[in-house]
């Protein structure tokens, strides 16, 4: 049987701005399969912390990758990430891997590893299609997609939603945390310009289900 390449999806943009949460429900409707990029740099964060390992030095952390056994469900109902036996799909969102994470997504080595990962995992979903969502996706990973987008949202709106459930206190922190790990992200690839060929959708006065529709519209207009 012939196989046909699955139609890419790329949509990159900072924390905070919906892109996990809008990302799965456009794959959902689309039949889509959907890969979160940033849960591999996390699971790798995770690993650096578990092995004990200093995430400020380049040198041990791309001493990780050799044992790096990564692996993510590409279903947008729910989707489990592992290393090795480690289930690691709660773990990978405390506070204290998010804390290390940027330092160890700087590495060079560590990302083109990663985006080898990302595409032979897109290359093998079952599905006519993949959204899959990052920082460097409409750059890097899948220049070539046919639809690459760039999700924005005003940094106080996405400070607001990230932190909506939290107290005040709590809220303030979390908010300072995001806004430094997106100016530290951003320093190494660019998510707050869209590149050339990039359709920007600005949430900033959206709410979740049209910041979905015009997603929607931007991947119909491509294929039209
Ligand atoms: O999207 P996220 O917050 O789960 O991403 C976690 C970290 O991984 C984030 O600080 C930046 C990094 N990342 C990256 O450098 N490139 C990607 N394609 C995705 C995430």
């Amino acid at each position: 049987t012939p196989t046909v390449a699955p139609v890419v999806v790329a949509i990159d943009g900072p924390a905070g701005s919906g892109k996990s949460s809008v990302s799965k429900a456009v794959a959902r409707r689309l039949g889509y399969g959907f890969l979160d990029t940033g849960a591999a740099y996390r699971a790798l964060a995770w690993l650096a912390l578990d092995r004990g390992a200093d995430t400020e030095s380049a040198a041990s952390v791309v001493a990780l990758l050799d044992d790096f056994d990564y692996s993510i469900g590409t279903d947008p109902d729910g989707y489990s990430v592992r290393v090795g036996e480690d289930d690691v799909t709660e773990a990978i969102r405390e506070p204290r891997v998010a804390a290390v994470v940027s330092a160890v997504a700087r590495v060079p080595e560590v990302r083109a590893h990663l985006v080898a990962m990302f595409r032979s995992i897109a290359a093998a979903v079952d599905r006519p299609g993949i959204v899959i969502e990052g920082r460097d996706i409409t750059t890097i990973v899948a220049p070539d997609a046919p639809v690459r987008i760039l999700l924005t949202a005003d940094e106080t709106v996405r400070m607001a939603r990230r932190s909506a459930e939290l107290t005040d206190l709590a809220a303030d922190s979390v908010g300072r945390a995001l806004a430094e790990r997106d100016r530290a992200d951003a320093r190494v690839v660019d998510f707050l310009n869209a590149a050339d060929g990039v359709t920007t959708v600005d949430s900033t006065h959206l709410d979740f289900n049209r910041t979905v529709d015009a997603v929607i519209t931007v991947i119909e207009e491509a294929s039209t």
